[in-house]
């Protein structure tokens, strides 16, 4: 990923050549720019700022310096060849009054090849250079928060550090983005480390326990509640009834193949209809018997109604593989984070010495792999099990015992 700050500070990005960033820059996944904008001012001074128009307290950035400073950004990108449209960055001005900045939006920042950054300081940058970068590149103005901070430094420093680990290789263990705060939602559950007992203070019970379904459940209930007590803005209204935990879950029997094929048939009809075959994968009660018997397949209900499903077992020619199938929520219960907990239960099910999940997925089916890349799933090269899909694998990661 490319980036360009434009700072009357420049010394102020420092941080970002120690650690993980830098580390980023020095390996070539990150080629990150700091320009000086007073190089584009041309009195004796180098003057950035002037009085408001109207009056008032403070001093304004004067939009001369600004189209110059982004005109060299935009003069760096290597000339395009024959009719290819010229690149352009996606320009991210911080402020008090821009939109939140979040950890969705640095997902999506994160998929830009190239970000640039204007700096504010002073009251702020005259009014006409965002009309004018409009013009030129796409412009987002962000805020960090809502308080007041004297420059936009401190916010390029942290949005570009939020942004930078997310791209691949950039954190060491990938699998430690996958359960953090405000990826789905909830804050994060509650970490311990060694030893077990500290200051006369005892690591909960379950984590030494080993029973991964039981760690999956409480870290589930921690982070719920942990989001209901500190930001209780972040649970959608009907989080609680949305939890697999709130549903009954059995294993299935024949019984509920009809069932599970209505459900199958409401999960794949929008999933077909991205290629085009309207009505397609509809699967006769057989099928849908045989699966019962061939899988551990389980069900959860509400009030006798099937809302979600998956299926486990190991997988049949792939050594210490555990292959996780037909994972299914109504779709009136989708987007809540159900899935996610069904994939994490899934993969709690897995027996001793699994190595590696496994799981199958249409290759356009682009929510289901965001879900799936987000849980540590990577898409292996080439087509998947059946045509039109991507196999997705998993290393499983071993709990070590406590001492
Ligand atoms: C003192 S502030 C200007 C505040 C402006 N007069 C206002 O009231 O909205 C100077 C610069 O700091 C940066 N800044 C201040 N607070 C920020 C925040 N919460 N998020 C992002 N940038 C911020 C912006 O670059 C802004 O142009």
């Amino acid at each position: 990923m490319r980036l360009d700050v434009v700072s009357i500070f420049p010394e102020y990005l420092a941080p970002l050549d120690l650690s993980l960033i830098g580390k980023a820059r020095r390996e070539g996944l990150i080629d990150l720019k700091v320009h000086d904008l007073r190089d584009f001012a041309h009195d004796k001074h180098r003057t950035v700022d002037d009085s408001p128009y109207g009056g008032g307290a403070g001093m304004v950035m004067k939009p001369g310096p600004w189209s110059e400073a982004l005109e060299h950004v935009l003069a760096q990108e290597d000339s395009p060849s024959g009719d290819e449209p010229r690149k352009v960055p996606t320009l991210i001005i911080p402020g008090p009054g821009g939109e939140p900045f979040t950890q969705q939006i640095a997902r999506e920042l994160a998929d830009e090849p190239w970000l640039a950054f204007a700096c504010g300081r002073y009251e702020g940058i005259d009014e006409r250079v965002y009309e004018w970068a409009g013009e030129r590149m796409p412009v987002r103005v962000l805020s960090l928060g809502d308080y007041v901070l004297n420059g936009g430094e401190v916010a390029v420093l942290a949005m570009v550090e939020a942004v930078a680990r997310l791209l691949p290789g950039v954190i060491g263990n990938a699998e430690s983005l996958v359960e953090e705060s405000h990826e789905d939602g909830l804050l994060e559950y509650p970490v311990y480390t060694k030893p077990a007992e500290w200051d006369g203070r005892a690591v909960p019970d379950v984590l030494l326990g080993g029973n991964h379904r039981a760690i999956a459940d409480w870290r589930h209930e921690q982070r719920v509640q942990r989001t209901a007590e500190r930001r209780p803005d972040l649970l959608p209204p009907t989080a609680a009834a949305s939890a697999l935990s709130d549903l009954e879950e059995r294993v299935a029997t024949p019984a509920d193949a009809p069932d599970l094929q209505v459900l199958t048939r409401a999960c794949w009809a929008p999933e077909f209809a991205r290629y085009g075959m309207f009505g397609a994968g509809e699967e006769d009660l057989e099928t849908v018997r045989d699966g019962i018997q061939e899988w551990d397949t389980r069900v959860w209900r509400k009030d006798g109604q099937l809302l979600a499903s998956v299926r486990v077992r190991s997988h049949p020619t792939q050594e210490a593989t555990w292959q996780i199938g037909r994972l299914m929520v109504a779709p009136y219960l989708q987007g809540r984070g159900l899935g996610r907990e069904l994939l994490g239960y899934a993969e709690s099910l897995a027996s001793e010495g699994v190595r590696t999940f496994w799981l199958n997925t249409g290759a356009k089916s682009t929510e289901n792999l965001r879900m799936y890349k987000k849980a540590g799933y990577k898409v292996r090269p080439g087509e998947g099990e059946f045509p039109g899909t991507v196999d997705l694998t998993k290393r499983q990661v071993t709990t070590s015992l406590p001492e």
